[in-house]
């Protein structure tokens, strides 16, 4: 019988023993790399891998797309799929579900799943979570970001990373930073107060260094103050390096470094690309052309940029290494397990939010209802399209589907429009007669007791789609007339909007509920039926203000100034005031408000209370919150805590963001809520002082249901001194 090899440690150099310090084995690694090795690893050897060092026995490291699940195999070099029969993967719901549910505990099972599904794939860093604010509702990629609030996007956003990085996979923050809109990606360049960095586009980058240890950040495509992201000073030596310690690996985004001398002294680790198969075609562009490749090693060579700037990268690189593939004790991760399917089914169902209900027009009791679903989004596969983030479910249940399942026979389906398929290099009219579909639909409308309509828009180019904008507010493919329509022979319409953005709804006031969904994943068409027939009584809370018209934004105030950018620049002159935080100080009534969700019950919030009247700096305030179930059914409320100050020296929001907390309440419960929030965190960020602020004022704290439906305050003061304030 032959005996397993030990691998006694003794003869392992320092570098292979995974029982040492992470920090010996670098130090042992680099002192033994040559220069040609060094320069090697800091730049692409393929699409997504990068080469480690063969000669010491270093891996590969192979990274994948994207936040919502392992996106499907590509070939050595460009962007076509590989054609694998054993890369399709569970679909999680898009980041912008995720964040509305607002539970934390769904994001650690998401970034769990997501992390697990990585490592069976032989995957050492997964290029997600994407934490970029909504300031516009035509951002092509606000579906793969988690809303407009810095501290919902913080909250969620460090559970996910936890969890993800406990298989051994490293996360991989983006966009760093301010990739706020995707017209111009490439080249815009963000003019932004350091207020407003500071307190809304950077606080997610920063928990997820400080508080989740996120192991690689992805440099934006965009510029700030003129110089691109992916090489900025300011953003990744001053901020992320230096002043919150980040000790991981500065990747680009694929593509989007310019200058060898700005990437090696800006902070840049890894160049990743495309467009070459580093042999013939594309040479120009071939790996050893890359930015930190030859050139960089021309500039060492040269003396003009001293090798310990390179020996810095290649430490970061290779503690990527040492915490992904060279840990022998990381778990071995797991495909489509039950557990995964749950996590997104259980994601989809939180997140739904139920926008308007009149007269309890929902949920529909199953039963001998005759139902006429229409539009294609009850039938579309929505996990593919909309970019890198696209996937390959091994299950995509469609809405169709899940209502199918749960109504039984007296469901019938009209397509009543199309859209032609997800094309990225232009908007492809529907080649469908758009005049027949919308007549069948009608047709069978009328003839139904409920009318479920499924629009929104969908990830083709285009309609929440990476590399472009939406090019309007409104719903495309005719789909706002066919409502009218449809509503005309029945009034007793729901509509279903899928997307990752907010859209105009001038049909509103003629139908009597209105849900918003997202991209649900593997699981979404159970989840809608299971909250349209009441089997879940939905809990989601938007994580976006949804305005009534697109000039409401503040990225629209400014004609092209504000967005999409003038002569190559956009300004955020908007500063701090970006979602409900302007519509509060406008006064501008939102469509629906940030943090708004119904539900099939009706809470009562009573007792508010804090633990004292007056806190020191460094201290924490204790909340706690009655509230009563008074309606039949069990339900989940969300508690938003907003904070406004009395007296700032500074303008601040009228409030802000700063605790939420979610809790299942049974008919007739009473539950009570605690929650918690860091006196430091009513601190503003002061441009003159370059530093946080945190006055001695009173401040009011609010518990909401939502931005707009305050339902109990109460008062509390900070004084440095400390002085019990009766
Ligand atoms: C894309 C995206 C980025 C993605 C990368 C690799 O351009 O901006 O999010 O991870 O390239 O596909």
């Amino acid at each position: 019988m032959c005996m397993p090899v030990a691998y006694a440690s003794a003869q392992l150099p320092v570098y292979l023993d995974d029982s040492a310090p992470i920090e010996e084995r670098v130090e042992d690694a680099v002192g033994r790399m040559t220069l040609d090795e060094k320069i090697a690893i800091c730049h692409a050897q393929s699409k997504f891998s990068t080469p480690g060092c063969p000669r010491l026995g270093i891996p590969e490291l192979w990274f994948s797309d994207g936040p919502h699940g392992v996106r499907m195999e590509f070939t050595w070099d460009d962007w076509l799929h590989a054609g694998w029969t054993n890369d399709s993967c569970t679909a999680l719901p898009a980041l912008t579900c995720l964040a509305s549910t607002f539970n934390p505990a769904l994001a650690e099972r998401y970034g769990k799943t997501v992390g697990e599904e990585a490592r069976f794939r032989k995957k050492d860093v997964m290029l997600g979570p994407g934490v970029n604010i909504y300031r516009t509702p035509l951002s092509g990629r606000n579906f793969e970001y988690m809303g407009e609030d810095p501290f919902l996007a913080s909250t969620m956003v460090v559970p996910y990373v936890k969890a993800l990085q406990a298989n051994g996979v490293a996360a991989c923050l983006k966009h760093f930073a301010l990739n706020n809109q995707e017209k111009d990606r490439d080249k815009v360049n963000v003019e932004v107060d350091e207020r407003a960095l500071n307190e809304i586009y950077l606080p997610a980058f920063k928990a997820a260094v400080e508080e989740a240890g996120v192991w690689t950040i992805m440099g934006s495509y965009n510029k700030y103050k003129g110089t691109f992201c992916s090489h900025n000073d300011t953003l990744i030596n001053q901020i992320l390096k230096k002043q919150w310690s980040f000790d991981g690996a500065m990747i680009t985004d694929w593509g989007s470094a310019h200058d060898t001398r700005e990437a090696a002294l800006n902070g840049l680790d890894i160049e990743m690309g495309s467009w070459t198969n580093g042999l013939t075609w594309g040479v120009s562009s071939a790996y050893d052309n890359y930015y930190m490749a030859g050139p960089l090693k021309q500039l060492i060579k040269s003396g003009e940029i001293d090798e310990k700037v390179l020996d810095d990268k290649v430490r970061r690189i290779l503690r990527l290494n040492f915490r992904t593939n060279m840990d022998r004790r990381r778990p071995f991760g797991s495909m489509h397990t039950p557990e995964h399917v749950a996590a997104a089914l259980d994601v989809a169902r939180e997140g739904i939010v139920l926008l308007k209900n009149e007269k309890a027009f929902l949920p529909l009791t199953p039963g001998n209802l005759k139902i006429a679903v229409i539009g294609e989004n009850a039938v579309k596969k929505l996990s593919i399209g909309g970019g890198s983030s696209e996937l390959k479910p091994r299950i995509e249940m469609s809405a169709l589907q899940g209502i199918k399942e749960i109504f039984g026979d007296g469901v019938e389906f009209a397509l009543g429009y199309a859209s032609g398929e997800p094309n990225y290099s232009m908007e492809m009219p529907s080649p469908y007669d758009a005049d027949s579909l919308s007549r069948a639909a009608v047709d069978l409308a009328a003839k139904a007791d409920v009318v479920l309509f499924f629009g929104g828009l969908n990830k083709n180019y285009t309609q929440d789609c990476e590399g472009d904008d939406r090019r309007t507010y409104d719903l495309p493919f005719g789909q706002n007339e066919l409502i009218e329509r449809i509503v005309a022979v029945n009034p007793r319409t729901a509509v279903v909007i899928t997307s990752g953005n907010a859209v105009a709804m001038p049909w509103l006031g003629r139908v009597p509920a209105v849900v918003q969904s997202w991209y649900l994943g593997s699981m979404g068409g159970r989840a809608l039926a299971e909250v349209l027939s009441g089997a879940v009584n939905p809990s989601g809370k938007l994580p976006f203000t949804i305005a009534r018209k697109l000039e409401d934004y503040p990225a629209h105030q400014g004609g092209d100034r504000t967005y999409p950018g003038v002569d190559g620049t956009v300004h955020y002159d908007e500063g701090i005031f970006v979602g409900y935080r302007w519509a509060d100080k406008h006064k501008t009534k939102p469509q629906f408000a940030f943090g708004h969700g119904l539900s099939y019950t009706k809470f009562e919030y009573g007792n508010f209370a804090s633990d004292r009247k007056a806190y020191a700096p460094g201290e924490t305030i204790r909340l706690s919150l009655e509230v009563k179930n008074v309606g039949a059914v069990d339900g989940a409320e969300t508690v938003q805590f907003y904070v406004s100050q009395a007296k700032p020296k500074l303008p601040r929001p009228v409030k802000e963001l700063k605790a939420f907390a979610k809790r299942t309440v049974r008919s007739g419960e009473t539950v009570t809520y605690d929650a918690e929030i860091p006196v430091d965190a009513l601190a503003y960020y002061d441009d003159g002082l370059h530093s946080w602020v945190l006055d001695d004022d009173t401040f009011i704290i609010h518990a909401a249901a939502a931005s707009d439906d305050i339902r109990r305050t109460l008062k509390i003061k900070v004084n440095n001194k400390n002085i019990a304030i009766k």
